[in-house]
């Protein structure tokens, strides 16, 4: 089979993960998966913030009144923002974050979506902290990814539902 073609099947939301963020070189890899992203007429309206400190992401859960960790203990996260003033905003936004989450998987990190930045960067002080990063406030947080070394095996895959898929000859 192809690797990418396994990598897109082997994939999986990992829960856990190691206390260590994710090497340099390997973050640059992940991000530059997300940049590579495909755009509606080629926007590229996006904007991609990776918190590479556990202090980092325990700052961003403050701002957005948090309890607990979403993040279920990695000291990488990727946030993905989309311009709203763009053709199709959260749909290039997800890519980005797909492309990430492959990318990841293929390098031998684990990775998950996590959802919580949509209701973050609403409050006032995620606002703040939206500005302090430098992105504009015409953007919104569409998804992020916690992505780190699994601390256990791959859970296994989930049972695919009937009917998703047709094939019309
Ligand atoms: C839009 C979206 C939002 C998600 N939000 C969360 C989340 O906040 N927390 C979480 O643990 N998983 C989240 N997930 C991961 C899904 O639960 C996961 O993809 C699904 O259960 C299938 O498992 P798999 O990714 O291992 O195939 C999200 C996935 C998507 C696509």
């Amino acid at each position: 089979m192809n690797e990418l073609i396994n990598t897109i099947l082997e994939r999986r939301s990992v829960r856990e993960y190691q206390p260590k963020p994710v090497d340099r070189g390997q973050l640059f890899f992940l991000v530059q998966a997300g940049d590579f992203a495909p755009s509606a007429m080629n926007q590229q309206g996006r904007k991609i913030v990776a918190l590479s400190s556990r202090a980092r992401i325990d700052e961003m859960l403050a701002a957005g009144g948090i309890e607990g960790d979403p993040y279920y203990g990695a000291e990488t996260a990727i946030v993905v923002f989309a311009d709203k003033d763009c053709i199709a905003p959260a749909e290039g936004a997800s890519l980005s974050l797909e492309n990430m989450m492959l990318a990841a998987h293929a390098m031998g990190l684990g990775s998950c979506w996590i959802h919580a930045v949509t209701r973050i960067f609403t409050t006032e002080a995620g606002k703040e902290l939206q500005k302090n990063w430098g992105v504009p406030e015409n953007f919104f947080a569409v998804g992020s990814i916690a992505v780190g070394t699994p601390a256990g095996p791959l859970p296994d895959p989930k049972p695919r539902k009937q009917g998703v898929v047709t094939i019309i000859d």
